[in-house]
């Protein structure tokens, strides 16, 4: 018995040394030192023994649950930390590593332009008033004084919709009426600012959508005089304290008189250069003094009130302040082109 004994101690230290991981070391843990384990089952069968050997028997048994148990935990402790070792060299986590920084977003170049205007308007006293992008006939056309077949309709390539009246809006001027209906009688000092949409084709210098800011004032004394000097207070602002600014006739059916602002190149200081095709100057906007028709549709009586109005297209203002040839990047999400403003 006693010889048995031996060999199982020895035996199940063989074995405790192959174990080469903790959940291994569990099973051998079960199976010999457990409660229905080897050891164990042999201490039971201590009744079977010659009395007189018991005594020896007993003590051997105990001496070798000690030591396998030890064995166990010196075992136990070394394959924990050979286990340790090997998924922190999985996972390859150091906390004591610099966090990895996180890419940064940035306002897109149009958005940044867009709050400049929003900036150089509300500092003269212009609240900004939305307008929905789909409009009906009525507004984008009609009421701005474009008569149906009106020529003048020709000048912007409308996308329609199922629903007879109802468009995309072509210009931001459709916001006018609107903003002329809500603050009736007060005066109007307002920019509308938002997306465009024409069905044009695409190229270099026009796509099938773009942001426009539309300016209107409305109130008793209003004349063209205001109307030049809040453009040329804008267009210092926008491009640099020395620009000048001239203004051309030209024809909106919603203004009269109508005019287009051009400001000195501020490339060439006026000498002429590539940008300004040697004129020296610069086509910012459109503008003129607001259609008594207009003012009428509005709610305004034109022999009381006057008004001017302008519209200007933030995509033409970055492309020339940053020198960009090419209106189709804004909207191509390429952030080497993103990244650079
Ligand atoms: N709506 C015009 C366009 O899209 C721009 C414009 C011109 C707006 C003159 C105005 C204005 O308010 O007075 O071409």
């Amino acid at each position: 018995m006693l010889e048995e004994l031996e060999t199982l101690y020895q035996k199940s230290l063989q074995s405790l040394q192959q174990a080469d991981s903790t959940a291994v070391l569990e099973t051998w843990y079960r199976e010999t030192l457990g409660r229905k384990g080897s050891v164990q089952l042999m201490t039971r069968q201590i009744g079977q023994i010659d009395p007189a050997d018991r005594p020896a028997f007993g003590k051997r048994i105990n001496q070798v649950k000690t030591e396998l148990q030890a064995a166990y935990d010196g075992r136990l402790a070394e394959l924990k930390m050979v286990e340790l070792e090997a998924s922190l060299a999985e996972s390859a986590l150091d906390v004591t590593l610099p966090g990895r920084p996180l890419p940064q977003g940035g306002l897109h170049i149009i958005t940044q332009t867009l709050r400049e205007t929003y900036r150089i308007f509300g500092d003269m006293g212009f609240q900004i008033y939305r307008s929905p992008d789909v409009e009906t006939d009525a507004y984008n056309f009609e009421l701005l004084n474009f008569p149906p077949h009106h020529p003048a309709r020709d000048m912007q390539d409308t996308f329609y919709t199922s629903k007879p009246d109802v468009i995309l809006r072509t210009h931001t001027s459709a916001g006018q009426i609107r903003a002329m209906r809500e603050y009736y009688p007060e005066p109007v000092r307002v920019i509308l600012p938002g997306m465009c949409y024409r069905n044009e084709q695409i190229t270099t210098r026009s796509s099938i959508q773009f942001t426009q800011v539309e300016g209107l004032a409305v109130g008793k004394h209003i004349s063209f005089a205001d109307l030049k000097g809040t453009l040329t207070e804008f267009a210092r602002r926008m491009f640099g304290a020395g620009r000048q600014t001239r203004f051309r006739a030209s024809y909106f059916p919603f203004t009269e008189p109508s005019a287009e602002m051009d400001v000195s190149c501020f490339l060439c200081d006026g000498a002429g250069c590539p940008v300004c095709k040697q004129t020296g100057w610069l086509e910012i906007l459109g503008c003129g003094m607001v259609h008594p028709t207009v003012l009428h549709n509005g709610g305004y009586d034109p022999e009381i009130y006057t008004g001017f109005a302008f519209g200007l297209g933030p995509e033409r203002i970055a492309m020339l302040k940053y020198g960009i040839d090419d209106i189709r990047q804004f909207w191509n999400n390429d952030l080497r082109f993103l990244q650079q403003f």
